[in-house]
């Protein structure tokens, strides 16, 4: 019998495009498996990989069961679960370029439907290159799969074009073909757990909302630093950089979930039309300032854990000369109600001291110092550290009485820790974006407007690098913390990033 599974959701069809990618081992299967192990999966799916070289059903279930042991969240995959999950996986070489292979995925689809007695949900996961997604969905179009609105959805991997004008034009052509309502634009960091509890975090306390804003809180940080380099990347890297690959998505998104008004309630579009907002909200950079708001870097050679690491430019794939950034700071005013005056700073970068995403609220000084300590200073101001990896939780700085006979004060924290065990239990993103897309639910996927929202904030800086070549890359050394203009983007303001301390050994 097989594991029955959640019977309230249509029968799927997932058609994996780029089937044989790394994409779809690390992270696509794995997290499928998951939701199959935890009954999260309709009682009746089939997944049908495709890519263009030949496999039969064993060779390519064998090769994503190496992908599940080696990546999944929960380990080695076990015997019966996965004998059950593979049985509903099949593998059909395609051209994508070819209308019968698409004809021919419409085969497949019927004999299953005639099978389950059952109409069904088609899904087409485009994990393949950009330049990949409008033949797909022209192709899904012309050939008999059609496109039933009522049924099939397509979902689209990052990047989401490669500036303002090629996301207009990629969202045009999806919505020939298809509704807004049929199309999944991923953003992984928003299937992150801690992402998603800001929301939570924000507007199911009564205590937060009276806070969360310019008369409470004076700046904001917002740090994705990675300790990898650009690994076996380095051709896609090379032709987007950092701006385009982490802060035109993940970082503004979670500056989007950090400043956003609260939404009437939790619909798709009301939550999106929210972030919406705070994007066209932002101060548009005008030319002249773009130095001023926005650094960038590429790393050098140096020293990660005794051994030695190459340089930018001497990675594979990537130009001996590039000036393609690895690293960017950025500053952004938001110009609206609850924010004017309160910058938030931005920062990302590869080969960097540790791996960590968090966000620091900084709140201002009380107004006046009633303890006469010794040194006469305001207490410290409280702090709001939301880490989002490897650490996940909530940390609360606040100024507290030290024990003793004397009034002296000391940073204590309030912390809400996720334990080891919810730390492992936690879905992946990738699990809750999977689910999302299965029943339909939008909310943590990007809108069109969204996309272009978020190109049109970035464009003036990078057709600014674009046009302006750096002379003194690269200017920073792997295994540090970025570029020193970076420190002086903030330094100016009277502020410093915040490193966190390292507590977990994977960061
Ligand atoms: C991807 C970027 O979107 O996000 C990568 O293309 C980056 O360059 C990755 O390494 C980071 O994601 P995570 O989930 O590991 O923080």
């Amino acid at each position: 019998m097989p594991k029955t599974s959640d019977t309230t959701i249509n029968p799927t069809v997932i058609i994996i495009f780029g089937g044989n990618g790394d994409l779809t081992k690390r992270k696509i299967i794995p997290a499928l498996y998951n939701l199959f192990v935890e009954k999260r999966l309709p009682e009746k799916f089939a997944i049908i990989g495709t890519s263009r070289t030949k496999f039969t059903d064993k060779q390519y279930r064998d090769s994503l069961l190496e992908g599940i042991n080696e990546f999944s969240r929960t380990g080695t995959a076990k015997k019966e679960d996965w004998s059950q999950f593979s049985s509903n996986i099949s593998y059909q070489a395609a051209d994508i370029d070819d209308i019968d292979s698409y004809n021919a995925f419409e085969l497949t689809i019927t004999q299953l439907k005639e099978e389950w007695k059952q109409d069904a949900s088609i899904l087409y996961y485009c994990a393949v290159s950009p330049d990949f997604f409008c033949t797909i969905a022209d192709n899904i179009s012309k050939s008999k799969l059609g496109n039933n609105n009522k049924t099939s959805r397509i979902i689209i991997e990052k990047p989401f074009g490669r500036d303002l004008e090629s996301a207009r034009t990629l969202n045009a052509k999806l919505l020939t073909i298809f509704d807004e309502k049929q199309i999944y634009r991923i953003d992984h960091y928003l299937g992150k757990e801690v992402v998603q509890n800001v929301m939570a975090f924000r507007f199911a306390n009564i205590i937060m909302e009276p806070l969360w804003n310019r008369t409470h809180i004076e700046h904001v940080q917002i740090s994705v630093t990675e300790k990898i380099g650009v690994e076996e990347r380095g051709s896609y890297f090379d032709n987007a950089g950092i701006l385009r690959d982490m802060i035109q998505n993940h970082l503004l998104q979670l500056l989007c979930i950090v400043a956003m008004e609260p939404p009437v309630n939790f619909d798709a579009d009301l939550v999106r039309d929210r972030k919406v907002d705070v994007l066209k909200a932002i101060r548009k950079i005008v030319p002249g300032m773009t130095d001023t708001l926005a650094v960038r870097g590429q790393y050098g050679s140096g020293w990660v854990e005794g051994k030695e690491v190459t340089g930018y430019r001497e990675e594979i794939d990537v130009d001996p000369v590039s000036n393609t950034e690895t690293y960017a700071a950025m500053k952004f005013n938001i110009d609206n109600w609850r924010w004017q005056g309160v910058p938030f700073y931005l920062r990302t970068g590869k080969r960097l001291s540790r791996s960590a995403s968090y966000i620091v609220i900084q709140f201002r000084e009380v107004p006046h110092n009633m303890f006469h300590n010794e040194e006469l200073t305001l207490p410290k101001p409280n702090r709001l550290i939301i880490s989002i990896q490897p650490d996940m939780g909530i940390k609360f700085q606040l100024e507290s009485k030290t024990p003793g006979l004397e009034m002296v004060l000391n940073t204590v924290d309030m912390v809400f820790d996720y334990s080891e065990k919810t730390k492992k239990d936690a879905p992946e993103a990738y699990e809750t974006l999977l689910l999302d897309v299965i029943s339909g639910d939008q909310t943590l996927f990007m809108r069109a407007d969204q996309v272009e929202a978020a190109w049109e904030v970035v464009m003036p800086v990078l057709d600014h690098w674009e046009n302006n070549k750096m002379t003194n890359f690269p200017n920073y050394p792997a295994n540090s913390w970025g570029p020193e203009n970076a420190d002086a983007l903030i330094a100016k303001d009277g502020f410093h990033w915040i490193n966190l301390p390292q507590k977990n050994k994977n960061s």
